[in-house]
């Protein structure tokens, strides 16, 4: 059981859907309550969790698919009402997420491997993605209404479809298996100490968390343009308010939004 204060305390458990986020925003659009009474008009509870063991359509970033074998990974969607964060500043929203997870994950490894929030919110292990997360954010005017966080950790899953450039989980990473029924409530409590630390005010040192974090930060590394395939190099050194991936090239710090760049690796090359 969660040690929280909302995160998970309306816990909706299935054992498939097509998409956890798809669920979340269906009870937001219909307004049924945590009860599932149709007839309430009350929305969901903030902290709302909708886990499921195992998803037919989960959905990745970029529309791509999330791949994650029944029953062996944590899937699952929490409902937020970030009303107080502008518009502007929803990529706080998606480093806090980041930061919540690398919180959970580092308190579980052995130190030999380490634990990186690769931009601009997968969480790696040493150069390997263990999860991802699809943030949906609801608009209205200039501020966020609703956001539906979707998390997936891959956990005691040992292979992975070949076509995934990188995945690893927390059983190959740290040789061990995890206990899904522990690890759900672990993740809970470090989303809501980083929400209520966005929450009060503290973006400067949510910035300076993950900034710090990043993966490849300070080394050299090569990265893509999207419009043209060239490659070029650079050094990460932090993201700008909005998001950015902040690069110092040969041409001086340049800034990247997610469409414009990948990031590679020398041996990826
Ligand atoms: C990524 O591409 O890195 C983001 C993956 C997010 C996957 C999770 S699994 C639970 C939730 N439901 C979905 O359909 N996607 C997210």
């Amino acid at each position: 059981m969660a040690n929280t204060l909302f995160v998970g305390k309306v816990y909706l458990r299935f054992d498939e859907l097509s998409s956890t986020n798809d669920y979340a925003g269906e009870l937001l659009a219909s307004g049924v309550s945590q009860t599932g009474n149709i007839h309430s008009k009350s929305k969901p509870a903030e902290g709302t969790v909708i886990r499921a063991d195992t998803q037919s359509a989960g959905r990745g970033q970029f529309g791509s698919q999330w791949k994650s074998e029944a029953g062996k990974n944590l899937t699952f969607s929490v409902i937020l009402y970030p009303a107080w964060l502008e518009i502007s500043a929803q990529f706080h929203l998606s480093m806090s997420m980041a930061l919540a997870l690398h919180d959970a994950v580092s308190s579980l490894s052995s130190g030999a491997l380490p634990v990186r929030i690769k931009w601009p919110n997968d969480l790696y292990i040493g150069d390997r993605k263990t999860a991802g997360i699809l943030i949906q954010n609801s608009i209205s005017g200039t501020d966020i209404q609703s956001a539906i966080v979707g998390i997936g950790l891959n956990i005691n899953q040992l292979e992975f479809d070949p076509a995934l450039p990188n995945p690893t989980s927390l059983a190959l990473s740290f040789g061990q298996n995890f206990d899904l029924e522990q690890l759900d409530g672990l993740l809970f409590e470090c989303i809501e100490r980083r929400y209520l630390q966005l929450k009060a005010g503290h973006r400067a040192a949510i910035q300076s968390a993950f900034e710090a974090l990043l993966f490849r930060r300070g080394v050299e590394s090569f990265f893509a343009e999207t419009v043209n395939g060239q490659v070029f190099a650079g050094i990460i050194r932090g993201v700008t308010d909005s998001g950015q991936l902040r690069v110092l090239t040969k041409q001086g710090e340049r800034a990247f939004s997610v469409k414009e760049i990948t990031i590679g690796m020398r041996d990826e090359e």
